[in-house]
């Protein structure tokens, strides 16, 4: 009887693997050495200390595995890591291990020899100061000009640069952390903080992140923060300086988490904070677990550019509870939150503004098109052998929206909203492929039988280049208007005094500015920026076109202008198009040499990066 009902069970246990895709482990990540179908990082313990003045972190972490095949050794992602030592916890042992020359793109291979019995190891190690995954800001980048800031930016493939770890996003760990910094500095971890301030040592922070997260979530900042709450559940880590000016910005917080929740499920992670970094943040937000890392170049003042903020959060569904298996799938994490961002807008602005950004997004992804080569204008590229980095076009982000837009249009918003509901809780804490995603449509849809599908062909939204001719394409009255009023006034058929701009909105700006020809002629120029001061715009995107017009135009007045915007923003979206223009310019090579060279100390390793290359090409 008794072995009877212990083969039942095994019996079950089996048929519940079988029955249970082990999504990401099972997949090869070409993004990573790691073999985690062997060996698997399950929980880690950090311990750190961050020193400004070597621009290192020392580090021990603690590795938990899941040994899931016993002779196997275990292989991590490691890049610039200076080991100090790898032994067993808690005895000690030293470990044997080996590390393979460094590869520019993916760094080295760690395997570690691991005897009968071992399940859990702690390295000891330093990082570069020039970790590839972290930026050490030096005072006179930040706010307040006087204490230094730190911050990492992990996604896609750099925690490897400042954590041994398996660097794919088809495993996951929980974590705990503890963090040593000088006493005027705060640390903001992507897990709870443990203690309240009143209560905690200065100078030592603790987290906990309870949730599975995979590596590319990992994030730590330092600096001289201060913190004020918005919401029951969300508050503004930032400088004393930006702190009631973010605080201001981001009052919806609150009600876009709602938003999402009453559609899509509960919010997963118990707090939702926002950190505001130094401008030289190469990136508009990171979607990191618990709180969100974002640039200082949102805070407008009248709330028009927080589409950031419900883009990061939707993340928390779409990403951080669902994630991409591989970067080969990175459509599924930012093609979902571009489009759960657009419900968002709408919820809490309005359908005009849904309808503005979704179009708005439909015409980058047609710009888009026109330079990225056919083989990457697919919904699943192949980024093998290439930094997944240079994957980070328009089309995961639009090309994925359009195609959940037109199952929305076609099915309804009811159906729809349930479908992706099912999909974010039937694979919460999982690592997910397309193809993942084409089983659950036909499951969920069986799109064979439903005439409301008809003609719908997702193997080509997949697999092919292009957008698909059954594609539901985006209108936008508000827009067409704005581009009417841009294509009359740039004839001349309407005049400039004839503008009514004291009406329009930072959107209505985009899309006037975003509908121009190459270039004005500079009385148009002068008239237009003595009317409405753009040259004097302190709106970061607003002043980004207008440059731009100003650049190709050769719109000197606002020379002094884009020197000193450039030399201050380290975003990529908002600085790599400024740099380019002036390139195209007469002599533009030499005035680009002199100011990358004055600005790119305060650039991100990223940002210098990409600027690099790009003025090399023009050589
Ligand atoms: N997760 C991305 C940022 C990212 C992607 C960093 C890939 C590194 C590699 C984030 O959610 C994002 O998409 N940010 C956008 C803003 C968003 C509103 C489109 C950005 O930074 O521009
Ligand atoms: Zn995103």
């Amino acid at each position: 009887m008794r072995i009877h009902w212990l083969k039942r069970f095994l019996d079950l246990l089996m048929c519940m693997t079988a029955m249970i895709p082990i999504r990401g482990a099972t997949v090869a990540d070409p993004h990573s050495y790691s073999q985690p179908s062997r060996v698997a990082l399950r929980h880690l313990d950090l311990d750190l200390r961050v020193d400004f003045a070597e621009r290192v972190i020392e580090g021990r972490a603690t590795w938990s595995l899941d040994r899931k095949d016993p002779q196997a050794s275990l292989v991590m992602d490691i890049r610039g890591l200076d080991l100090l030592s790898i032994r067993t916890a808690p005895q000690g042992q030293t470990l044997s291990h080996r590390i393979s020359p460094n590869d520019p793109i993916f760094g080295s291979r760690l395997e570690v020899d691991l005897p009968e019995g071992v399940h859990c190891i702690v390295i000891h190690y330093r990082t570069a100061p020039s970790a590839s995954g972290l930026q050490w800001v030096g005072p006179e980048g930040t706010a307040g000009g006087k204490q230094p800031f730190l911050y990492s930016q992990s996604q896609a493939i750099h925690a490897r640069s400042w954590v041994p770890c398996q660097d794919t996003p088809g495993v996951r760990f929980t974590y705990k952390a503890k963090v040593h910094v000088a006493p005027v500095l705060r640390v903001v971890m992507s897990a709870l903080e443990q203690e309240q301030a009143s209560d905690r040592p200065s100078g030592i922070f603790q987290f906990d992140q309870p949730k599975p997260i995979p590596s590319y979530l990992l994030a730590l900042a330092v600096g001289r923060l201060d913190f004020k709450p918005i919401g029951p559940r969300s508050g503004v880590y930032a400088e004393p300086e930006t702190l009631e000016k973010a605080a201001a910005e981001f009052v919806d917080t609150e009600a876009m988490i709602q938003a999402v929740e009453k559609r899509y499920g509960p919010y997963a992670w118990g707090r939702y904070d926002l950190l505001v970094l130094p401008p030289s943040f190469p990136f508009g937000g990171m979607e990191n677990p618990v709180v969100t890392f974002a640039t200082p170049t949102i805070l407008a003042g009248d709330k028009s550019l927080v589409s950031l903020v419900a883009h990061e959060l939707a993340h928390s569904w779409s990403g951080n509870l669902v994630t991409n298996a591989t970067w080969r799938d990175f459509w599924l994490n930012e093609g979902f939150t571009t489009y759960v961002e657009g419900r968002i807008m709408e919820d809490l602005f309005g359908p005009e503004r849904g309808d503005f950004e979704r179009r708005l997004g439909y015409e980058e992804l047609l710009a888009e098109l026109k330079e990225v080569p056919e083989p990457d204008q697919r919904l699943i590229p192949d980024f093998t052998g290439r930094d997944p980095d240079d994957g980070v076009t328009r089309i995961p982000y639009e090309k994925g929206r359009l195609l959940l837009y037109q199952l929305e249009s076609r099915l309804g918003r009811e159906r729809f909203d349930s479908f992706l509901r099912g999909w974010f809780t039937n694979n919460a804490w999982k690592s997910v492929t397309s193809e993942d995603f084409v089983a659950y449509y036909n499951a969920e849809l069986k799109p064979e039988q439903d005439p409301a599908l008809k003609g719908l062909n997702l193997g080509e939204w997949l697999n092919k280049p292009g957008i698909p001719a059954s594609a539901t394409i985006p209108v936008s009255e508000r827009l067409t208007k704005q581009v009417e009023l841009a294509e009359k006034w740039s004839k001349g058929a309407l005049k400039t005094a004839d503008l009514e701009i004291r009406e329009w909105s930072t959107q209505d700006w985009l899309a006037f500015l975003n509908h121009q020809p190459l270039t004005l002629p500079l009385s148009l120029m002068a008239e237009l920026d003595k009317k409405a001061q753009l040259t004097e715009k302190s709106n970061a995107e607003v002043a980004h076109l207008w440059y731009l017009l100003a650049i190709r135009s050769g719109y000197k007045a606002a020379d002094g202008a884009i020197d000193a915007y450039i030399s201050r923003i380290g975003r990529r979206k908002l600085v790599v198009p400024l740099y380019k223009a002036l390139l195209g310019r007469p002599n533009g090579q030499k005035r680009v040499m002199g100011l990358f060279e004055k600005a790119r100390s305060g650039y991100h390793p990223i940002t210098s990066g990409t600027l690099e290359r790009l003025i090399h090409e023009d050589q």
